[in-house]
């Protein structure tokens, strides 16, 4: 892949976890439950009734998986620590044995070469600020952000770059408006507060590691959609708009300093519950933003459904992955494009992208060459984004191992590493070796 010359000497080759979908070990050393240990023993809640309780069971396993990291030839390694075990009680005092497991992982990471890359939050809140109102309730950002200063003063000696938090968009939408995720809520007027305080939270945790880690680098990490109308029609076209401001401007534009859509705020209905300075906290400047991207949505007009009153749509006739994603690069060149011209991040990164398929074991192999086409698809992708001008500093892909998939439980596999959940054995699938090779061979040309 000559276009990969294009990527930076410095460019960093990783791959992305998150706590709950690959820990396990829900009860050890003084974690409390979140909302997703609640959420995934409510029957009917996820596929097979799959919960984390031992997902991956990385917590006893991750000096084989730090292994498995060199083995790819990684140079980064995002991951994300759980609130639950560093703050059991939600707010302090802080639970020493929870935060001392991200510290060995830290210095092991350090020691293999392997940049650590951490996110403060991805979805696993303590249940018991949930009880108390989760994210609808503005207490929860404070609390937050007195987490990412107790988790920065532990690790921020070693650990340099930082996101607050994954997805914003995911938890709160998915998981206020639709119901299909933790807390499991579907009612816009919590939905609404919740996402503001997660920006609340997200600003506050900024300035909390500002002020503790010399050199800091902060960031965001959003989930992004290009968006297509399903149709020709007038009202699916204003159904993308709708969509586009969803899930792309809701979330860049107050982060970016301008405040949040009003088009979209008639659309909600539901009044922000602002303070005075908010919105300086949540748009202070930022060091990079990352950048998740799966696929395009395609999106029709829902009138009777939800706000936004949008549908998404599997379109016929066009490629597809296991989970009926559409698949297309160019929808990665192009949202880091118009991401990069409309609000100037200072530096980008892909901070997931990735696709499932069902695959098996066949004589120690894993043969997925749709994953390796994907990743190598993505990858020209960057390169192309980088030569139209967007700081894209490296790319992580979804995910290091199979894992626990959310509402989908254990059956999409998203790994470049195959997991048998039954014995806990790792296999490096095809696309894991592809990987390796490619990042050994820009490492090799660039003289990295
Ligand atoms: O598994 C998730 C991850 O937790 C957040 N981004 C999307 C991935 C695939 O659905």
């Amino acid at each position: 892949m000559d276009h990969l010359s294009l990527l930076p000497v410095d460019f960093a080759w990783g791959v992305a976890t998150s706590s709950y979908q690959i820990e396990g070990a829900v009860d050890e050393d003084g974690r409390s439950p979140s909302i997703w240990d609640t959420f995934s023993h409510t029957p009917g809640k996820v596929d097979g009734g799959d919960h984390g309780d031992v997902a991956c069971d990385h917590y006893h396993r991750w000096p084989e998986d730090i292994e498995l990291m060199k083995r790819l030839g990684l140079t980064a390694y995002r991951f994300s620590i759980a609130w639950p075990r560093v703050f059991p009680g939600g707010t302090g005092p802080v639970n020493a044995p929870g935060l001392a497991f991200y510290d060995r992982l830290v210095d092991a990471l350090l020691e293999a070469g392997i940049t650590p890359f951490p996110t403060l939050y991805h979805w696993d809140l303590p249940q018991v600020l949930q009880d108390a109102g989760g994210w609808a309730n503005r207490d929860t950002a404070r609390h937050f952000a007195d987490y990412a200063a107790c988790v920065a003063e532990g690790l921020g000696d070693r650990v340099k770059g930082w996101a607050t938090m994954n997805e914003p968009m995911c938890a709160a939408w998915i998981g206020h408006l639709e119901g299909r995720h933790a807390p499991g809520l579907t009612d816009v007027k919590a939905a609404v507060p919740a996402s503001y305080h997660m920006l609340l939270g997200h600003g506050l945790a900024a300035q909390a590691l500002r002020a503790t880690v010399p050199d800091v680098q902060v960031g965001i990490v959003n989930l992004l959609n290009p968006v297509e109308p399903a149709s020709g029609s007038a009202a699916d076209a204003a159904a993308a708009e709708r969509f586009d401001g969803h899930t792309n401007r809701w979330w860049l534009d107050p982060v970016f300093g301008r405040g949040f859509p009003a088009d979209m705020l008639e659309v909600y209905g539901v009044d922000l519950p602002e303070q005075p300075g908010d919105l300086e906290t949540i748009g202070a400047p930022l060091d990079w933003l990352g950048v998740n991207y799966y696929r395009p949505a395609v999106v029709a007009d829902d009138p009777d459904g939800a706000p936004p009153y949008v549908r998404e749509t599997t379109p016929t006739g066009r490629p597809l992955t296991g989970m009926d994603w559409v698949i297309e690069p160019e929808g990665l060149d192009d949202i880091l494009t118009r991401v990069a011209e409309e609000y100037r991040p200072p530096r980008m990164y892909v901070t997931e992208n990735g696709s499932a398929w069902t695959d098996t074991v066949e004589g120690g192999r894993v043969h997925d060459s749709d994953r390796a086409g994907y990743l190598e698809g993505h990858l020209a992708a960057c390169a192309s984004a980088i030569r139209r001008g967007a700081p894209l500093a490296g790319y992580f892909a979804w995910s290091l191992m199979d894992n626990f998939e959310w509402a989908a439980g254990y059956a999409p596999r998203f790994g470049l590493v195959h997991v048998d959940f039954a014995t806990q054995r790792r296999t490096v699938k095809d696309s894991g070796l592809r990987y390796a090779e490619l990042i050994r061979d820009h490492r090799q040309r660039t003289g990295a």
